[in-house]
């Protein structure tokens, strides 16, 4: 099995740190959206889409790759995110979009991943120096990690 990964992460870098770590153990290619090129979905049976949460959505760049992926075929797909609040399915439901669209695309989308980062977006938030200051922590790259195994067992 060979594997990509897409990502954004703008404002601490903390998709970032679980993306590397997921890479880490998949021995995948890591690319922003903006260095999408077709050619590199050749060969690729697993690829990845992961994005900070903004506005209750992934960063419109993923969002703009998703509709710029031609039709796959054979190709699985999962999704990973990083947000300030814990997602909260129908009111906060922001892989709903993801998936359906990679659905869309002819990919088989087997499996997420989510956990809190540290996010100081509300003015609030940053009196106290935000929220979740230290994550993703050790807990949250080892569970990462173990959600990247799991992908190559299953
Ligand atoms: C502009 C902006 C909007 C955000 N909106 C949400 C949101 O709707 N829900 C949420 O749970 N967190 C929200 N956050 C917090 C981020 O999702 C969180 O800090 C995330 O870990 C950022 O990832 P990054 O450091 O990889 O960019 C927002 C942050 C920013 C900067």
């Amino acid at each position: 099995m060979s594997f990509a990964k897409y990502y954004k992460s703008v404002h601490h870098g903390n998709t970032e740190k679980v993306a590397k770590s997921i890479a880490e153990v998949l021995e995948a290619d890591l690319c922003e959206p903006e260095e999408f090129e077709v050619k590199e979905l050749r060969g690729k049976d697993l690829v990845g889409f992961g994005s900070g949460i903004y506005n209750i959505s992934f960063h419109e760049s993923i969002l703009e790759l998703l509709e710029e992926l031609p039709e796959m075929e054979s190709k699985k797909a999962f999704i990973f995110s990083t947000s300030g609040l814990p997602r909260i399915p129908i009111v906060h439901d922001y892989e709903s979009e993801v998936k359906e669209k990679l659905t869309e695309k002819g990919f088989e989308v087997v499996d997420s991943f989510s956990c809190r980062g540290h996010d100081t977006y509300f003015p609030v938030f940053r009196l106290f120096g935000g929220i979740h200051k230290d994550r993703p922590n050790e807990e949250d790259i080892d569970k990462a990690k173990k959600f990247a195994k799991q992908l190559i067992e299953d």
